[in-house]
């Protein structure tokens, strides 16, 4: 593919070049209609039984993205109060929200019981712990339900920081402790509703996903009167889209989903609410970052482009050694790819891993150009920081109809003077 950006009109007619001079830089730009298009998709995996989606707001949680979520159909993921906060405010309500948190206080748990929000337990003593905040609030019995996370052996993920299935994770309660999920229950009188489980971020397979789903629907066979089984999140984006790679493959996925429920269902006796998790597969493709090069320069063998977009802005290229594609922007155009060379792309940080780009294969670069990041929407500005006090950036939404939305300001240095 010669350029992501001018594929899909990611600007909408709009100019990157004025957009970054009037918004400033760096810049998370967002497109409504890819976003939309997006989320629709994953409410679309299981057509056949009752099925919702839900969007795990950690990969973004800007609140007019929440709002777009909500407007698609979609249900959340949330891992703490922050998020269910959020969501509250996009106008979720309360069952509509799942709290799946790893390691939370009481005050959490408690906070999730008030506000009636289905809680998963991912350790026995979370739930120990969930049971205790219920007699300390002395919950009537039949009001005391939750959920719990089951590591189905499985694991899965662009790199091993984000495996959470398997044996090397502190991700969920194993299948042999099952028996007792039901001692602790029996002892504060919970009614298990639901399991869930979540493999990992990013695999572009679905064979990883289908062996973790075949085994939690075995795990649940163990359970009674389950009113919903979550399999979790994780489909993956093509990251390396510049050089064609193919999109996570829905169509095979679904296909091959299905039996596995019907297989289920005939043997279960009931039939509960099947539910994912997606975060990036609703949310990367529809943000990019604009940048602006700063810096050209040559430090032994090496062509450096200096520009704005630090780890501080996108911290998936030197936390996980994650690869974003990029295309230049000069003049308000793209710069074709028809001559390339070798370039190291990094930001403005005080650090020698601040590399967004390793060596890569790109245009020559000039001073003042514009680097577009794609696949920036999730965990993007979710991820980012203050890290050597450099507000975070802006965001701004290009609406389907090609109007420009701000949906964050920039963060300013009196906002973090604020804190002391
Ligand atoms: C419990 C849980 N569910 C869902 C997700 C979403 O994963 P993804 O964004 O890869 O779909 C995550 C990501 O870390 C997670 O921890």
């Amino acid at each position: 593919m010669d350029s992501f950006i001018d594929n899909v009109n990611f600007f909408e007619g709009n100019n990157p070049e004025k957009i970054a001079l009037e918004y400033g830089t760096p810049l998370y730009v967002y497109n409504e209609k890819i976003l939309r298009n997006r989320m629709y998709n994953v409410t679309q995996v299981i057509t056949k039984y009752p099925y919702t989606a839900n969007y795990s707001v950690k990969a973004n949680t800007n609140i007019h993205i929440l709002k777009l979520a909500l407007e698609e159909g979609l249900n959340c993921d949330a891992m703490s109060i922050g998020e269910i906060q959020l969501l509250f405010k996009a106008g979720f309500s309360a069952e509509r929200i799942f709290f799946v948190p790893n390691n939370v206080a009481p005050f959490e748990l408690i906070f999730a019981i008030k506000h009636k929000i289905m809680t998963s337990l991912d350790s026995l003593s979370q739930l120990e712990l969930f049971g205790e905040c219920c007699n300390k609030l002395k919950l009537a019995y039949e009001k005391r339900t939750c959920a719990v996370r089951i590591n189905p052996g499985v694991g899965a993920g662009h790199c091993e920081k984000v495996i959470t299935g398997g044996k090397n994770t502190k991700f969920g309660i194993a299948e042999q402790d099952v028996p007792q999920i039901f001692e602790i229950a029996n002892k504060y009188h919970l009614t298990i509703a639901g399991i869930n489980q979540h493999i990992g971020s990013l695999f572009m397979q679905p064979e990883p996903y289908l062996e973790a789903v075949t085994n939690i629907l075995r795990i649940a066979m163990l359970f009674k009167n389950l009113k919903f089984i979550d399999f979790g999140g994780g489909y993956g984006i093509p990251y390396h889209k510049l050089a064609n790679e193919k999109d996570f493959p829905m169509e095979d996925f679904k296909k091959k989903l299905e039996p596995l429920l019907d297989e289920f269902v005939s043997k279960y006796g009931s039939v509960p609410l099947f539910k994912s998790e997606p975060g990036r597969y609703c949310v990367a493709e529809g943000g990019i970052i604009l940048g602006r090069v700063h810096t050209i320069k040559q430090n032994a063998d090496i062509k450096y482009a200096g520009t704005d977009i630090g780890m501080n802005v996108l911290v998936r290229p030197s936390m996980y050694d994650s690869w974003h594609d990029i295309e230049i922007i000069r003049n308000g155009k793209i710069v074709d790819r028809d001559n390339l060379m070798e370039q190291t792309v990094v930001g403005n940080i005080c650090e020698s891993g601040d590399i967004l780009a390793k060596m890569r294969q790109l245009p020559q670069i000039q001073q003042d150009d514009l680097v577009c990041v794609l696949d920036a929407g999730a965990y993007g500005w979710s991820m980012s920081s203050t890290y050597n006090s450099r507000p975070r950036a802006a965001e701004i939404l290009i609406t389907k109809n090609g109007k420009i939305k701000v949906i964050r300001r920039r963060e300013t240095i009196k906002d973090l003077m604020k804190l002391f």
